[in-house]
């Protein structure tokens, strides 16, 4: 089968060269010609692990094709999958221009039957509305091909998303016209041949299964981050609480971590365009908001931290932080919405010195981050701590994990780490002589003020 994705960023890469992997021949399209070029020359955009090899081994063997012209594409593909963004507009909603432009290429190039399979999340309806769209661009052209629309919401995660990819824990299918549930179960199959993992229903359901678990994994976080706050206050341990409800079933330990807040390019936008959806049938969600709420106010948790430790200390005023971990999680380079941004900011605004460094994401963030006097880029963690007052460890990258405090305490000017996503044990780092300052944990600020 000829299978087109339309989009080539993390999901409509990840899924092309999987299909392709899968022994299905696949042409990638992206309007962003220079990314097509690097994807012709054999270069990846983004980092993702495993993904170079995948794309690199399907290209050579011509399953995996790339190119910017959509009348090229669609001609040559039955199946056409759409993996293009869905940002939030300025209110909130979900922007569907990038999404409708993409359904409307595809109709004005069609030449005969094709069946549409949506990938980008998209308020429930949308399926609907491109089929609107889509009839009467056929219309407008004197054409009566036919087409199917189906809702496959992409749940892959950056870091893992081509084992996620190939091994989806579901595949939803949102399916209007029952006909078309054996093509979509062979586009399928090789991802199934362990065991059925295709769940079916109609295509408003499939649209918002992907907001729901969404919205449910923030939930989560945000739960434990607000919990995290009140153990601080009362002396307990957030680590041993989650074991504690974790090892209930009911509850699970997946999703349990308290930190710095969510961030990335989906969580954020996904529970605006909820809180748009509800707000647009006039149905309040407290719930919702109030796990955004709580996010907003754990991305400045650990600078109020730094901010009070140094406050006894002559202040933040020309001290220098090393910041570890700048992606909005490991084993992505993305930062798109990542609390270390955040954080970078509100510390330049007091004063900081700030040396950084994350293992993938330095490019992009150099792209956003102005260039200063006041930041230093680095090359590894135990340069980006070598002069600083204390480390603020961001995102939880293994090698972060996994230091040796030895080689680099004696190039700081004071042995001080703030965890923002809780790495360590506060015992363990104590026995290392470092002041350790966690999230949710008993901390040596709180020790101090019994
Ligand atoms: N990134 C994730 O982890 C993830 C996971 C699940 C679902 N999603 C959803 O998948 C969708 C895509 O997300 P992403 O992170 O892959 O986005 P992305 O920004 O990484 O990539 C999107 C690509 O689409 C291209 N594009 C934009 N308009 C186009 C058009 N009209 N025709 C052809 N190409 C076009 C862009 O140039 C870009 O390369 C979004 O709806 C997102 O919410 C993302």
């Amino acid at each position: 089968m000829h299978i087109l994705v339309v989009g080539t960023g993390y999901v409509g890469l990840v899924t092309g060269a999987c299909f392709a992997e899968m022994g299905h021949t696949v042409t990638c399209l992206d309007i962003d010609a220079s990314k097509i070029d690097l994807l012709q020359q054999g270069v990846i955009p983004f980092y993702e692990p495993g993904l170079q090899e995948m794309v690199l081994r399907n290209a050579a063997s011509k399953r995996l094709l790339f190119t910017s012209s959509y009348s090229e594409a669609v001609l040559s593909a039955s199946v056409c999958f759409l993996a293009v963004p869905t940002p939030s507009d300025s209110l909130g909603a979900c922007d569907l221009s990038y999404f409708l432009s993409a359904a409307k290429r595809i109709a004005e190039e069609m030449d005969g039957y094709r069946l549409i399979v949506n990938k980008s999340t998209v308020p429930p309806g949308t399926a609907k509305q491109i089929a609107e769209l889509m009839g009467t661009i056929l219309d407008l052209r004197g054409v009566d091909f036919s087409f199917d629309v189906v809702s496959n919401p992409e749940f892959l995660k950056e870091g893992s998303a081509v084992n996620d990819c190939l091994k989806p824990d579901r595949i939803v299918l949102g399916i209007d016209n029952p006909s078309i549930t054996d093509t979509m179960k062979e586009i399928y199959s090789p991802f199934t041949i362990n065991h059925d993992r295709i769940l079916i229903m109609d295509t408003s359901s499939a649209e918002m299964t992907k907001y729901a678990a969404n919205a449910m994994l923030a939930s989560r976080i945000s739960f434990m981050n607000e919990l995290s706050g009140l153990c601080e206050k009362v002396g307990a341990d957030i680590h041993q609480v989650r074991i504690g409800i974790g090892s209930d079933a009911r509850i699970g330990y997946h999703f349990l971590y308290a930190g710095m807040g969510y961030g990335g390019s989906c969580f954020p936008k996904d529970l605006k365009a909820l809180q748009s959806i509800a707000r647009s049938h006039h149905y309040e969600m407290p719930l919702l908001n109030a796990i955004e709420e709580v996010n907003e106010r754990q991305k400045k948790v650990l600078h109020h931290k730094i901010l009070d430790y140094f406050s006894s200390r002559g202040g933040i005023l020309k001290k220098t932080i090393a910041i570890w971990g700048l992606a909005f999680k490991p084993d992505t380079d993305d930062i798109r919405q990542a609390p270390s941004l955040e954080l970078i900011q509100s510390l330049l605004d007091h004063g900081a010195t700030l040396r950084l460094y994350d293992p993938a994401a330095m490019d992009n963030a150099k792209k956003i981050l102005a260039p200063l006097p006041q930041i230093s880029w680095c090359s590894d963690e135990i340069e980006a701590a070598t002069g600083a007052d204390a480390i603020a460890l961001v995102t939880e990258w293994k090698q972060f994990r996994f230091v040796d405090f030895s080689k680099i305490l004696p190039k700081m000017n004071s042995a001080v780490f703030f965890d923002g996503r809780n790495q360590y044990r506060p015992a363990e780092m104590q026995a290392k002589g470092i002041h350790y300052v966690g999230i949710g944990t008993p901390s040596p600020l709180f020790q101090e003020a019994l």
